[in-house]
């Protein structure tokens, strides 16, 4: 079931597996389409567990309908403070799920160095960000879309707790206008984490949710048709400027649509 409203589309699978299939489809041919027009490919993913179907899937694709990862550029729209060989480390599920399965340089996997000093690890990232996509730092607040890195794709959870990315309830990171990628101890999480600022989510060309399960239902209502308060639900601050925005949901999730 597909339902497009002006600010986004809703997009509901029966199960994790059908949900998971569809968005391995979405990504390989966002990826073959942006190739094709800009010879190049830059997706962030996400964490958590919802996505290791997902980079399965990918992987799985290969064989099919292969992916010219010569040009895709992979990063992460957050990373916890762990490092990179950690259980809890959105990186090393990656690797695990879809890096060591397709033949991607090691040299266009930026992750976030989870090992280095939570500050220091933010800081690198936005030097990766601002050499991979040819920017300079603008001092002003980002607000102009050409001073952002423009990713063609970003893929986000969402908690129970209306967070996604690294952007929790009441976090800093949440209000950030001029960094691209922030630093904060998550009191909830009891852990650092470093996160995407949402000024840089808002300038992607296509933001897709994954989110899947019952514990999701009732949040995914309030995040989708509450009054925005992204000081509790933070998942509403995900807003495109002038990109496409999906949520891609299984029944479960979707149960309290
Ligand atoms: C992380 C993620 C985070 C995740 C949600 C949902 O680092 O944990 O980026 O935003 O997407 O917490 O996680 P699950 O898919 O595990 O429910």
């Amino acid at each position: 079931m597909v339902k497009t409203e002006s600010k986004h589309q809703v997009e509901v699978f029966p199960d994790a597996a059908s949900l998971a299939q569809a968005a391995a489809q979405r990504f390989a041919k966002l990826a073959h389409e942006a190739i094709q027009s800009r010879s190049s490919f830059s997706v962030a993913l996400s964490g958590g567990s919802t996505p290791r179907e997902l980079y399965a899937r990918i992987a799985d694709g290969e064989k099919s309908s292969p992916i010219d990862w010569s040009s895709v550029q992979l990063f992460w729209g957050d990373e916890r403070c762990v490092p990179p060989d950690h259980i809890d480390s959105n990186y090393r599920m990656a690797v695990e799920t879809l890096i060591s399965r397709v033949p991607i340089p090691h040299a266009n996997v930026h992750r976030i160095k989870g090992e280095m000093n939570p500050g220091q690890a933010a800081e690198e990232y936005e030097e990766t960000l601002r050499r991979a996509f040819g920017l300079t730092k603008s001092q002003q607040p980002a607000a102009a879309v050409e001073h952002l890195p423009r990713f063609d794709l970003i893929l986000l959870g969402m908690g129970a707790d209306g967070h996604t990315a690294s952007l929790f309830p009441h976090s800093e990171a949440i209000h950030e206008k001029r960094r691209w990628a922030a630093a904060q101890y998550i009191e909830s999480q009891r852990g650092w984490r470093i996160t995407l600022t949402p000024g840089v989510i808002n300038a992607a060309r296509q933001v897709v949710f994954l989110v899947s399960g019952t514990t999701k239902a009732e949040r995914l209502f309030e995040v989708l048709y509450n009054p925005i308060q992204p000081e509790i639900l933070p998942a509403q601050i995900v807003r495109p400027l002038d990109g496409q925005l999906t949520w891609m949901l299984d029944s479960s999730a979707a149960a309290k649509l």
